[in-house]
This record gives C-alpha cells, structure tokens and sequence, in this order.
C-alpha cells in the first residue's frame, strides 16, 4: 500500500494506518520515502499512454508517500482494497478511506495492490 503525497501533506497516514490496524491488519514494514520517476514509472506502468498519466506520475512523485507491507489472512489485498473505496472518490462508499477523505480521481489519498500477484511485484518495486 502507498500513502499518497496527500496523505502525508494533509497529516491522515494515522488516520488511515489506525483504520488497518483496527480491522486487525499488520503492518509489518514501512517507509516514508520520495519516490523518483523512474520508479513511478515501472509502478504505474500499465497507465503508460493514457490521459491521466503525465498527472499521476506528478502526483506521486511531488513529495513523501509513506510505502506500507501490510499482512493478513489471504486476500488481504481484496481487503486493503474494499476498504479502500473505489478509484473516483466521488463514487467511493461512505466509510471507505476515499469516500469519507477525498474528493479527487488523482489526490485520491493511497494506493493498493489490485491483486496478490501484484502486492508481490509491487512490494519487490519498492524493497528490492
Ligand atoms: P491508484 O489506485 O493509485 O492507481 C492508478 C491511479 O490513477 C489511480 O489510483 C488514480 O489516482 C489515477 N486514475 C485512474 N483513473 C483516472 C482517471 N480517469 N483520471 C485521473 N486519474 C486517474
């Protein structure tokens, strides 16, 4: 899981780690880091070419995210996701991170792995 640059300017990585940890999540590393574009770029590969693209890698390179292993029973990262809500914020369930913080498709607060395969890829990106 990523914790966004608006996350940590905005002052929610505790709110949000707490709502992990309360649903009996574990974190079991982390690391607050500015991320280069390089990187970005092999993270959010599968968006090269499209519109939002040039925005996104911006975003996520503007200033700290706070980069998260966060463990649980199988499926954690349907889990991470559900609680999550949905990529647009203006669709996101009340009581989801983005449905009750954000209100934009880009400063859209965290990032979560879209499948295991992917949280493996992912957290191998971040620490090799
Ligand atoms: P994230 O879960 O980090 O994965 C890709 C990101 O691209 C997504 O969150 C959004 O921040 C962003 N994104 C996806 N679709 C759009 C869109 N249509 N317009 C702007 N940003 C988008």
């Amino acid at each position: 899981m990523i914790c966004k640059p608006d996350a940590v300017e905005r002052g929610l990585v505790g709110e949000i780690i707490g709502r992990l940890e309360r649903r009996g999540l574990r974190l079991v590393r982390a690391e607050l880091r500015q991320v280069d574009k390089e990187t970005a770029g092999s993270h959010y590969g599968e968006h090269l070419g499209k519109p939002f693209y040039d925005s996104l890698i911006a975003h996520i390179t503007r200033g700290p995210v706070l980069l998260m292993v966060v463990e649980g029973p199988e499926g954690t990262w349907q889990v991470v996701r559900t609680m999550m809500g949905a990529t647009n914020p203006a669709a996101a369930a009340p009581g989801t991170v983005r449905g009750d913080l954000a209100l934009s498709m880009t400063e859209n607060l965290i990032h979560g792995s879209d499948s295991a395969e992917s949280a493996r890829r992912e957290i191998g990106l971040f620490f090799p």
